[in-house]
């Protein structure tokens, strides 16, 4: 459910129109609808309603301290991976004691960062990761509180590149390990053993593979409180998949009730890393039409978003509906490619997709772009990063203004001082 639709042909956002906002905004755009992020946390929050749990979003999906900011009012806690979303959720208001720090490669900064803040655990992927926060805990004289990220070695029938369950990935400590592990956590100073924690990757469009895990998870739980671990969260990730096109993913109602009775009778918090299935279906973009041109037998439609808006496309291959922002018209579908202005044959978002008949500047709308959108764009080709806009009921807010070419340099050095200029004046003469 989502609140994008088509009024007599016009796309609408919550009852704003879509290409108003492109052209008060300029294209290319992000758009988000604040009903349809909450609606989504509240299904997954309320799916869970009948355990003790945290809903965790998984800040990666989409990053916006706007939407942060919306989710931390609903009472969501988050799933971050580096300092930087540590930053981003503390500043947005999330309790730090509703904060799991996952992710294979915590520097000894983050670590610190992370005790200091106060959050409630880290999510261990490896021996090493312990020890060493173990060290930056003794160090700063307090104790972390840690889960172990096992991995469980099951298959989620996801793309290649987002699944991280299986043996052959780089996540988690094996199964077949995880005893040792624990036993080893407990005799590290420092460390406070109180959870299991597991993800097996993204976009899972069946419950079997989560089921199949969480049943793999709750064997070691019994192992471990038999050997006396006080385990008291069980963390389960995120992973949820949505529809881009004809997919037909489980509600998080059905995860819900099948968790809920796999935990029957246990003292335990449940904690859930949700990031797609509240993001993705609540943010569209929005981009112009520059030129369309017919290459042979092709069409390639020239749109002003790229690569570097949208990764996914070519990085996965991935499906994004896409449809003209008016059609007050019935226009003649054609096929075509649909391609950014960037100057790899990569840069594309849709490979010979029927679509409307377009003319320069209209405005197309790729869909379920709301997670892993914004968040994996880049400046490449120094294309400064588009704006965002939050719609919310009757109104809209910007929440991040479009970059400027000035922000493209804002870190760098522009002018060489005495010293390089002397340097490179001595090799230049070198080389002559
Ligand atoms: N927890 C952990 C430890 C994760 O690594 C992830 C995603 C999540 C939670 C959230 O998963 P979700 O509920 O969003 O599926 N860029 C890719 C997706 C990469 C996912 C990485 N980890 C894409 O665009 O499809």
């Amino acid at each position: 459910m989502n609140h994008f639709y088509y009024i007599h042909g016009v796309l609408n956002a919550e009852g704003t129109i879509v290409a108003e906002l492109a052209l008060q905004y300029g294209t290319p755009l992000y758009i988000y609808s604040a009903k349809t992020l909450i609606q989504h946390y509240d299904a997954v929050d309320n799916a869970f309603a009948g355990v003790p749990h945290i809903t965790c979003y998984s800040v990666k999906a989409n990053s916006n301290i706007a939407l942060l900011h919306l989710l931390a009012r609903r009472g969501a806690g988050a799933d971050i991976v580096s300092g930087g979303e540590l930053f981003r959720a503390l500043r947005a208001g999330i309790p730090a004691e509703r904060i799991v720090f996952s992710g294979v490669g915590k520097t000894s900064k983050e670590i610190r960062e992370a005790l200091h803040a106060g959050i409630l655990m880290f999510n261990v992927e490896s021996l090493m990761e312990l020890e060493r926060i173990s060290e930056v805990a003794q160090q700063l004289k307090t104790t972390a509180r840690v889960s172990l990220r096992i991995n469980p070695d099951v298959d989620p029938n996801t793309h290649p590149y987002i699944s991280t369950g299986l043996r052959e990935n780089k996540f988690g400590i094996p199964m077949e390990d995880a005893l040792e592990a624990y036993e080893l956590a407990a005799k590290l100073p420092g460390i406070e053993v109180v959870g299991i924690d597991c993800h097996i990757g993204s976009q899972l469009t069946q419950l079997a593979p989560l089921l199949d895990a969480l049943e793999r998870l709750l064997h070691l739980y019994h192992q471990l409180t038999a050997k006396g671990f006080a385990i008291r969260y069980l963390d389960i990730g995120g992973g949820l998949g949505i529809t881009y096109d004809t997919e037909e993913p489980p509600h998080p109602k059905e995860w819900g009730a099948a968790v809920a009775k796999a935990l029957e009778g246990l003292d335990i918090t449940l904690i859930t890393e949700p990031g797609r299935v509240i993001a993705g279906n609540a943010g569209i973009l929005v981009t112009e039409v520059l030129y369309t041109k017919h290459n042979k037998d092709k069409l390639f439609v020239v749109v002003d978003a790229g690569m570097n808006d949208l990764m996914r496309p070519t990085l996965y291959g991935a499906y994004h509906r896409i449809h003209v922002a008016t059609e007050i018209y019935k226009r003649p579908m054609v096929k075509a490619d649909i391609v950014g202005p960037i100057c790899e044959s990569g840069d594309f978002l849709a490979k010979d997709r029927e679509i409307p008949v377009v003319f320069p500047r209209n405005f197309l709308v790729i869909f379920s772009a709301g997670a892993y959108g914004m968040s994996m764009s880049s400046q490449y080709n120094s294309r400064p990063r588009a704006a965002e806009v939050l719609v919310h009921g009757e109104f809209h807010t910007l929440i991040r203004r479009r970059e400027t070419y000035e922000d493209l340099i804002a870190a760098e050095e522009p002018c060489l001082d005495e010293m390089i200029r002397d340097d490179l004046e001595h090799i230049e003469r070198i080389l002559r």
